[in-house]
């Protein structure tokens, strides 16, 4: 995307994990606030995952959220998954084990399949970055 103008599920803002140029954390509540620009989306995971997702594409008919990128999982059973698909035009499954660096270097490996998704007008530059990281899936 060039730059990421906003995390709406931010760990922190004085030492975010994810370089954006704004953060909203719990405390903010990102999921009432505008989502201008590129945003990268690593939302917390569990029962409330989809209005992460119904809120993406509320702010993407708006026209505030140019692009984005997921950061979710692999749960094709599920109606997030149904959601989150049919706002992205593209979605990457890696094809190894990926790891999660925090700011401080200390790193952990997530016990779910990862999948990351791209919601914008300029796939081909997500599929240039993404195709290194595993295969890049055109969604139905
Ligand atoms: C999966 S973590 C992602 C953290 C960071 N964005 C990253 O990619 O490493 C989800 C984060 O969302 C935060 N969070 C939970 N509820 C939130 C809310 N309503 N608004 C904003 N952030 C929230 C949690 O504190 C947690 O740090």
């Amino acid at each position: 995307m060039g730059a990421i103008d906003l995390d709406p599920a931010s760990n922190s803002r004085e030492n975010p994990n994810v370089p954006a140029a704004r953060h909203y954390t719990a405390q903010d509540n990102g999921l009432v606030q505008p989502w201008v620009g590129r945003v990268f989306l690593n939302p917390p995971f569990g029962p409330g995952v989809e209005q992460w997702f119904s809120k993406l594409y509320l702010e993407r008919s708006a026209g505030r959220t140019t692009e984005a990128i997921v950061l979710w999982k692999s749960a094709t059973e599920t109606a997030a998954w149904k959601t989150l698909t049919a706002i992205s035009c593209r979605v990457c499954f890696p094809s190894a084990r990926i790891r999660f660096v925090g700011p401080q270097g200390n790193d952990s490996g997530p016990t779910f399949s990862p999948a990351l998704f791209y919601v914008g007008e300029r796939p081909e530059r997500f599929e240039k970055a993404f195709s290194g990281i595993g295969a890049v899936w055109v969604t139905p």
